[in-house]
């Protein structure tokens, strides 16, 4: 399971937000990180440290005198071990504290000493978050390279509503790992087609596929990671577009299509992963169709192919195709790369694949064929877009 050997200091300061780094912790040991966590003595007051040391297996330190580190200087070993250190939640006194030096107690102490990244995600009061003195703090902390995350907006454990709510431990967990991964489409736009289509037959029926938009929404997030600029253009699914990600939600491949060209401008890079419909409902119903006991006929006409539209478009961005076969996957899958006139095509053989989370394909391009063998959709995506920055560079 571990996909890495990372290690996070994670720093909890008094807010009631303290809770919430409780799932973080279990996110990123799900993932293989190990988590130090360190607290101060406000956080001790909303969230035990038994708690995190449950969730995170290691000895959580609060204080600077502890036993526990043999040389007697927890400061400066615990934040060498680290690869990143991660303040959440943020408190308002502590943004100040950090600002400005301060080195009075253990967590801040091993912040002045560390020689590794700092990211903060900010969790107080609206008011508290807005107030002048808080915002220079903010100014002053992104002046000295310090990434602050977030925060959100939203209700607040006070019963307020607006900006200072710290971001949700999936949304910190996403941003974590963006941080650690290699920035290869830095600066590149892509665009990238998901899920299935619905295609109308009257006012509330219609024709769509069992695509969950998982291997799309997977690609979005990597390429996401990778320093890009990502416009999602998907069709109805239940799933969260991961962060900063521009998500066009459409129902029909035609609406698709329409978004595509909108946003296809400046983009460096398409990827059509969406299991766009063949077929369209020729004789759609504005009203919904009612029952008779005749037999009734639905006449369907060939969708338009987002894929070949713009690899065919004059200044054609680099364009990916996917090919799910369930005979002679490698045959038809070059075939169709050639036909759509695309340099890269991912071939699945369908079964199990759809909804499913991991997922095997074969690279196809003009230098052959590149295997990656079964894993997890997110590491099969990540492999997918080195594969495509790779190409481009080599353009
Ligand atoms: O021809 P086939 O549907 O198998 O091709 C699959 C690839 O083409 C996928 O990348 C899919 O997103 C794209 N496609 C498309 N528009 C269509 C049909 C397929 O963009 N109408």
């Amino acid at each position: 399971m571990s996909h890495n050997h990372k290690t996070i200091l994670l720093g909890i300061t008094g807010g009631v937000a303290a809770y919430k780094s409780a799932e973080l912790t279990r996110l990123l040991v799900k993932a293989g990180y190990t988590v130090q966590v360190v607290m101060t003595d406000a956080a001790s007051e909303f969230v035990g440290p038994a708690t995190f040391q449950a969730l995170s297996g290691q000895p959580v330190f609060t204080n600077q005198w502890d036993k526990r580190i043999a040389n007697g200087m927890p400061h400066i070993d615990l934040s060498r071990d680290a690869d990143a250190i991660l303040i959440a939640p943020a408190s308002a006194d502590f943004l100040r504290k950090l600002s400005h030096g301060a080195a009075d107690d253990l967590l801040s102490t091993l912040c002045s000493a560390r020689d590794c990244p700092l990211l903060v995600a900010p969790a107080m009061n609206l008011q508290m978050w807005e107030n002048p003195a808080n915002q220079r703090n903010v100014a002053l902390l992104r002046q000295d390279g310090i990434a602050i995350l977030g925060p959100g907006c939203g209700e607040q454990a006070c019963g307020e509503v607006g900006d200072g709510r710290m971001l949700e431990p999936e949304q910190l967990f996403e941003l974590v790992e963006n941080f650690f991964q290699p920035k290869p489409l830095h600066g590149k736009q892509v665009v990238i087609t998901a899920g299935p289509t619905f295609e109308p037959i009257d006012a509330v029926r219609g024709i769509t596929n069992s695509s969950s938009g998982k291997m799309g929404y997977a690609i979005a997030r990597a390429a996401i990671e990778a320093g890009a600029k990502v416009t999602l253009v998907s069709g109805p699914t239940a799933l969260a577009a991961p962060m900063g990600v521009n998500r066009i939600n459409v129902q029909s491949a035609q609406d698709m299509l329409q978004a595509v060209l909108q946003q296809i401008g400046t983009a460096d890079i398409f990827i059509g992963v969406a299991a766009v419909a063949d077929y369209a409902v020729k004789n759609r119903s504005e009203h919904k169709i009612k029952k008779s006991d005749a037999d009734l006929t639905i006449e369907l006409t060939p969708n338009p192919d987002i894929l070949a539209t713009v690899a065919s478009l004059p200044a054609a961005p680099f364009c990916v195709g996917f090919a799910a076969e369930s005979q002679n996957l490698l045959q038809y899958a070059d075939e169709k790369r050639r036909r759509k006139n695309i340099p890269l095509l991912v071939a699945n053989l369908v079964q199990n694949a759809l909804g499913a989370d991991d997922n095997e394909v074969i690279l196809l391009d003009d230098a052959g064929q590149h295997p990656l063998p079964r894993a997890p959709k997110k590491q099969i995506a990540r492999e997918l877009i080195r594969h495509v920055a790779e190409m481009l560079a080599s353009e």
